[in-house]
């Protein structure tokens, strides 16, 4: 049968939301459930106050106001909403992140189990990528004003190309607990180490697939 083609939009709309590819975190049930950060028992996600005692504040934050501290070994830095600076998003699917680079500093290569992640250039020359599962690269050069998005899961890394001037970024990622898992150290700095023979397996893999190139 043929699909005229006005209704091709409205079927692959109609079978993405079939197969959920749109989604973030589950649905709220209501308007709004501002985080209740006194609870001290877990559940997936943190508990609302009561609805009647909500207010403008809960709803509104500076906590990205401020340029991090990009002091460290990588020179960058991620301050982002969460439940506790910006307690009106709870069960929205949300969080917003800004992300300061060093000159020559790099977010070094990391996945988000759990969101999608869209980062949009505000200041500086950025070297974006990410690599997918089959292992496939993609890269980009952003300047201010272009955005760059990094599929849910998938190992991506945010470099800033000048040699003198910091860059600064915004990221909004659609999980309220993207969670962030750096390959390096998942590997190298775990606590405990992970066995010295599994690592030395992990080197001769790295150096026998370079013997391929
Ligand atoms: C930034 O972090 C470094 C290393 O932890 C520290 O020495 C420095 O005082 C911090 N700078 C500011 C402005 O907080």
């Amino acid at each position: 049968m043929r699909t005229p083609f006005h209704s091709l939009p409205l079927l692959f709309f109609s079978q993405s939301l079939l197969l959920g590819q749109c989604r973030p975190d589950p649905d709220p049930l209501q308007d709004y459930c501002i985080a209740d950060n006194k609870n001290t028992f877990f559940i997936n996600g943190v508990p609302c106050i009561d609805p009647k005692q909500a207010s403008s504040s809960h709803f509104v934050t500076s906590s990205l106001s401020k340029p991090g501290n990009t002091t460290n070994s990588f020179g960058f830095s991620v301050t982002a909403t969460n439940t506790v600076n910006l307690p009106g998003l709870n069960t929205l699917g949300l969080i917003l992140a800004r992300v300061d680079i060093a000159a020559n500093g790099i977010v070094p290569p990391h996945s988000h189990p759990r969101a999608s992640e869209v980062i949009t250039c505000l200041k500086g020359l950025l070297l974006v990528g990410f690599t997918d599962t089959s292992n496939r690269a993609f890269t980009q050069n952003l300047n201010p004003g272009e955005s760059f998005v990094f599929p849910k899961g998938l190992i991506h890394y945010i470099y800033n190309r000048d040699s003198k001037q910091p860059a600064l970024a915004l990221s909004g990622l659609n999980s309220q607990n993207p969670g962030a898992q750096i390959a390096s150290l998942a590997t190298f700095a775990s606590k405990p180490a992970i066995p010295d023979e599994i690592l030395k397996r992990l080197f001769k893999l790295v150096v026998r697939s370079g013997d391929y190139s």
